[in-house]
């Protein structure tokens, strides 16, 4: 339920199990005033706020002689820089005259049935029943610059969603240099900040460490959300745990570079922003031209951890994943050949794994790399989404008709976004893979990446693709991304413009898989970034399934698999069994 008190000048969000507040204050600024268990939803919880002179922290020009008032002492909505707030900013503005601030207004509000969505963008989706819309216009007048803040509630998941669309309506260009998703104040600092970290054949492994002077942060500048750090965060009491005490999880649905940072103040009140990193981002608006953020998910469990990761879970099932196996139905349990085989493959050796897959009652039948172009190690064939006829005679149809005759679906991997130097496709249009005139691009797993800023490269890529699954009755793909982005520049874009490649480039994964989706409905799509390496929200929404990690250890991977379920859902992860001696680290583990 959403809350527009006309006298406080409060908003108040309620869920079944929480509340949050917000209020317009006497300058207009929009402060954040509670979050937590349910309280009076009549009452102004911005009273709570302690106000005083303190010295180095200015007071904004209209407060006159009230030494009492300052923006680096008052918890704010979305927090604003240059301007008198000294903590972590969520936005950043620059205007032509060079300068570099940012001083919001509250302008008014809206309210709407069911869920804001974000074209292009993944997002939570709920109709009328399940979800509310409040959006609060800010704005700043000298630069003439709106930001829209969204906030989508559903109130039996205890879920906020957040989004912020930056629009310049002036007449000079702006440039947008931070604009975080999700800004969260509090009046306190005993808490501890939960971190899910690691590297390729381990992610998501917990970590817990009590907030302390300073800035804490998480994030990644590789390009994909990342083995090392995940764009899912808890901020908790110090006693929490599973069955006890109040807990904030934070939740960024984007795949590319973010940063989760937690800032503890000089007054022990804390701030937490989460959103695209700033590291190489800048955005120009041009007049009249908007930005809009990736959502960020917020769930408050005064009841532990369970409580917030159970409806996160429910959140994820049933409001974000497009699933083609629907709510109930079980999603196949699938073979596949990679560790088996690798490159050295023929369709006769995938059929006699198939058969003995079969045998146990196992469904899909996935062929994993190789398969396509001169692709017989990996340093070739990235690119050439052509089917290797003298590994597979007769194509993907004598393939798949062979597997069909065993009882089983057939699944296929790809790797969309690369490309091999030794691959037709790099000879045709070696301009095509990111890089930095002047300098030779860094390679990673011997490949390149390809520009998807660039909607002409995805299209043909897209064309490629399509031919393929016409070929042959698809039902499964899995979707692979195997090195980090470097010489990160684009030669569609101008120079100013740079500083959107990153962007640009998760806009187009998006794009591809949207397409995917949309003409291919009953694939299901699993993600796959060497393992878990862009295990996030926002792939999520694409790719109801993700390959958990290339680690498929057993006892590894209960501590992967413990990690990623205080966010993700079991049915989420791609949970493997393999051959012992484990492939990655030798252990015998019996079945
Ligand atoms: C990545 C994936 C593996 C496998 C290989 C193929 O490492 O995580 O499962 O598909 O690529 O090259």
């Amino acid at each position: 339920m959403i809350i527009h008190n006309e006298q406080n000048q409060t908003f108040t969000l309620l869920t079944r199990h929480t509340m949050y507040q917000m209020k317009v204050d006497r300058y207009q600024v929009l402060l954040h005033a509670y979050y937590g268990p349910p309280a009076d939803v009549d009452s102004d919880l911005s009273d709570f706020i302690q106000c005083a002179d303190y010295s180095f922290s200015p007071n904004p020009n209209e407060a006159g002689s009230d030494r009492t008032y300052s923006l680096d002492v008052m918890p704010q909505e979305y927090s604003t820089c240059g301007v008198g707030d000294f903590r972590l900013p969520s936005i950043e503005l620059e205007l032509p005259n060079g300068s570099r601030s940012a001083d919001l207004r509250y302008l008014r509000y809206e309210l709407q049935k069911g869920k804001y969505s974000l074209p292009g963008l993944p997002a939570f989706y709920g109709g009328e029943k399940d979800a509310e819309t409040l959006i609060i216009y800010l704005e700043d007048a000298a630069a003439q610059v709106t930001v829209a803040l969204y906030y989508g509630v559903f109130e039996e998941f205890d879920l906020i969603t957040r989004a912020v669309r930056v629009l310049n309506h002036g007449s000079e260009t702006v440039r947008l240099c931070r604009c975080a998703s999700l800004c969260l104040d509090f009046l306190r600092s005993d808490m501890d900040f939960v971190t899910f970290n690691g590297h390729h054949l381990m992610e998501r492994c917990l970590d817990r460490a009590p907030l302390r002077s300073g800035i804490q942060s998480v994030g990644s500048i590789r390009g994909a959300s990342s083995h090392q750090h995940n764009p899912f965060v808890i901020l908790c009491d110090q006693d929490a745990d599973e069955d006890r005490g109040l807990c904030y999880g934070a939740m960024l649905l984007y795949s590319g570079n973010f940063e989760a940072a937690a800032e503890c103040s000089q007054f022990e009140n804390s701030r937490f922003v989460m959103g695209i990193h700033p590291y190489h981002f800048c955005w120009t608006l041009e007049p009249d031209e908007a930005f809009t953020a990736p959502e960020a998910a917020l769930i408050c469990s005064p009841g532990g951890f369970t409580q917030m990761s159970q409806q996160f879970h429910r959140a994820i099932r049933k409001c974000l994943l497009c699933d083609p196996y629907g709510p109930g139905q079980q999603k196949p349990v699938l073979i596949n050949n990679w560790e088996a085989t690798y490159f050295d493959f023929t369709a006769d050796k995938l059929i006699d794994i198939a058969k003995e897959a079969a045998a146990l009652g196992i469904g899909l039948s996935v062929m994993d790399d190789g398969w396509f172009g001169r692709r017989d190690d990996d340093n070739s064939g990235l690119g050439d989404w052509w089917v290797n006829e003298t590994k597979l005679p007769g194509g993907l149809k004598d393939l798949t008709e062979r597997i069909h005759a065993l009882g089983m679906t057939f699944g296929i991997w790809m790797e969309p976004e690369m490309v091999n130097e030794d691959s037709d496709l790099y000879r045709a249009h070696p301009d095509w893979a990111l890089h930095i005139p002047g300098r030779a691009p860094a390679r990673g797993r011997g490949q390149l990446v390809l520009d998807f800023s660039r909607k002409d490269i995805r299209d043909y890529i897209y064309s490629q693709l399509k031919s393929v699954l016409s070929s042959a009755p698809v039902s499964y793909i899995k979707w692979d991304m195997n090195r980090s982005l470097t010489d990160v520049w684009s030669a569609a874009l101008p120079a100013q413009r740079q500083g959107e490649v990153y962007h640009r480039y998760v806009l187009g994964v998006y794009d591809l898989l949207e397409r995917l989706r949309k003409d291919y409905p009953h694939i299901l799509i699993e993600g796959c970034c060497g393992g878990g390496g862009r295990f996030d929200g926002g792939m999520l929404y694409y790719t109801p399934q993700i390959w958990c990690s290339d680690d498929s250890d057993a006892i590894d991977r209960l501590r992967i698999q413990y990690g990623t379920s205080f966010a993700y859902p079991t049915c989420t992860m791609g949970a493997h069994v393999s051959a012992v001696p484990n492939e990655q680290n030798g252990r015998v583990t019996p079945l």
